[in-house]
């Protein structure tokens, strides 16, 4: 079981939102997202899961992190509630986790068990929606497990104002076949 991380961050103060919402629209940041998620299983908290347009993503199985454990979901066939994260100790598929903040916290800086092998940082350089309400939430200490615990593995691919990294965990095998899709899916404009 491979665990990926993805997410997009602002470059400054590594906001990644504003209330619920994300506080940029480029449209080519979903498109990699969809693509490397595809036929995939995605970790999401339930604040995340509820921001996802009809809480849905087509394609994929969602595994919600909430601590009510009669969360009603969408889809019952496709999306499954967790209510303790150490549930991914033992999975046995390869999982996407896609935010939000208290879930990449969960894995980034909890139980090194919980550390994902592989982590897609894209780092946005544009300005924030001015619109939107709300507090701002951000992930620095991720970035701070990120810049400790992982090495870059391909040379930065910048579009649309975002740089992406791919991150891999030092010292840790990382399945090749994994990595080799997602720098495909990356580069795949
Ligand atoms: N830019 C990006 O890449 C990106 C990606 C995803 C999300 N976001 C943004 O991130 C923000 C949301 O982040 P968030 O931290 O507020 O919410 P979140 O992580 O999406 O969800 C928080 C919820 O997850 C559940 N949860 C947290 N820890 C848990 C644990 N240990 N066990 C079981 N369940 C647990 C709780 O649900 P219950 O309250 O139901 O118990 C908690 O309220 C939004 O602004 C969103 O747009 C940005």
């Amino acid at each position: 079981m491979t665990k990926v991380a993805i997410w997009c961050r602002h470059e400054n103060d590594n906001v990644i939102g504003i209330g619920s919402q994300i506080p940029w629209h480029i449209k080519s940041d979903f498109q990699r997202f969809k693509r490397i998620t595809l036929g995939n299983n995605v970790v999401a908290g339930q604040s995340t899961y509820e921001s996802f347009p009809n809480r849905t993503l087509p394609e994929r199985n969602i595994y919600i992190l909430t601590f009510e454990t009669d969360y009603q979901v969408t889809d019952p066939e496709h999306h499954f509630v967790v209510n303790d994260v150490n549930f991914f100790k033992d999975f046995e598929e390869d999982i996407y986790i896609s935010g939000g903040a208290s879930i990449y916290k969960l894995f980034m800086t909890g139980d090194s068990k919980l550390m994902p092998d592989i982590v897609v940082d894209c780092i946005y350089k544009g300005d924030l929606n001015p619109d939107l309400t709300g507090n701002k939430v951000d992930i620095t200490p991720c970035v701070e497990s990120l810049n400790k615990n992982y090495r870059q593995i391909f040379p930065d691919f910048d579009l649309d104002n975002i740089t992406t990294r791919v991150m891999v965990r030092k010292g840790e095998f990382v399945e090749q076949s994994v990595l080799k899709k997602i720098i495909l899916e990356i580069t795949n404009v």
